[in-house]
């Protein structure tokens, strides 16, 4: 797992940088595709000129504000995303900043944490091209929404039997609210990341499950609450020239208030539904 934390706001923002620096040299990828992250091996300029190599040429998909408006920015197809202007992301205000759970492009499976990210990375060969701008959460989403990350490298937040026990479903499991089946965990392959700032976020800037080859370049990655880049089981990933830090001094609420805004949402769908049921021994009858 490599994880980087950096607290201390004062101290010297030069005295930081050379040390997130001097970190980030060290935060280095194995040599194929079985190793995990090491962070003790050291930069391989070869590895990362192999990397630039391998930017993925495809189709170029322009994102501003209003892509982002319905929710989650996902991406499924290869290709280069580039911001065209500063993302302050907080989708669905109409609807209290949740998904619907008949929405087909967020299932329950997925999105039962709400909006979990700004971006998920869901296919290989993706080049996300932050263009000097900043992708954060919105100050109201930010506080309401207390898990999200800026990116996440996967079409879920957790690998399977990981996470909030109950909600958090398996491959194969039938879909919640919407037909289908629940789909594999799937870390992204083959990621590029460059030249812009991952602002204001409740959880990461950066985090991913079973990533590979990822190349993180010149971004700074700044006022979040858990992480900046939180990549657990990665292979050949490559921080350069980032910087980390300072995380998000505000904090605006404890955990307890995230269950409460949990528990609120399930209430209130079940108060919506007719999940309601009176029961005998030998059947039920919904509840008006
Ligand atoms: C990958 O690296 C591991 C550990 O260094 C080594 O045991 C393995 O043989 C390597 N696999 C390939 C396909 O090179
Ligand atoms: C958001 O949803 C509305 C209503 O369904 C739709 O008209 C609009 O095109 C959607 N916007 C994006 C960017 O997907
Ligand atoms: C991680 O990815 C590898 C290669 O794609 C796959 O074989 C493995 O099952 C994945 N692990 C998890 C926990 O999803």
């Amino acid at each position: 797992m490599v994880q980087m934390r950096h607290v201390r706001r004062d101290g010297g923002r030069r005295a930081l940088r050379v040390a997130v620096m001097s970190f980030l040299v060290q935060v280095i990828v194995g040599s194929n595709d079985t190793d995990t992250c090491d962070e003790n091996s050291a930069l391989s300029t070869k590895r990362i000129s192999d990397s630039r190599r391998r930017r993925p040429q495809h189709q170029i998909t322009r994102l501003s504000q209003r892509d982002f408006q319905n929710g989650t920015y996902r991406i499924k197809e290869s290709g280069r995303y580039i911001l065209m202007e500063d993302i302050h992301f907080g989708p669905r205000p109409d609807n209290d900043y949740w998904p619907e759970p008949q929405d087909p492009n967020y299932p329950a499976s997925q999105f039962y944490l709400g909006f979990f990210a700004g971006i998920t990375v869901e296919a290989d060969n993706v080049e996300i091209d932050l263009n000097g701008h900043t992708l954060a959460q919105h100050k109201e989403f930010y506080l309401l929404q207390r898990f999200w990350n800026a990116i996440e490298l996967a079409n879920r937040v957790f690998v399977d039997n990981e996470g909030v026990s109950s909600l958090n479903f398996q491959e194969g499991d039938k879909e919640q609210f919407q037909s289908g089946r629940v789909p594999a965990m799937r870390g992204a392959r083959k990621v590029h990341i460059h030249d812009g700032t991952l602002g204001l976020s409740s959880h990461s800037g950066i985090h991913g499950n079973n990533a590979s080859q990822v190349y993180i370049e010149n971004v700074i990655v700044r006022d979040w609450e858990v992480s900046g880049i939180h990549l657990n089981g990665c292979r050949r990933c490559t921080v350069k020239g980032c910087e980390v830090g300072p995380t998000s001094s505000q904090v605006p609420a404890r955990a307890t208030f995230s269950n409460a805004r949990f528990l609120e949402l399930y209430t209130s769908r079940l108060k919506s539904t007719t999940l309601l049921q009176h029961c005998t021994a030998h059947h039920c009858t919904a509840v008006p």
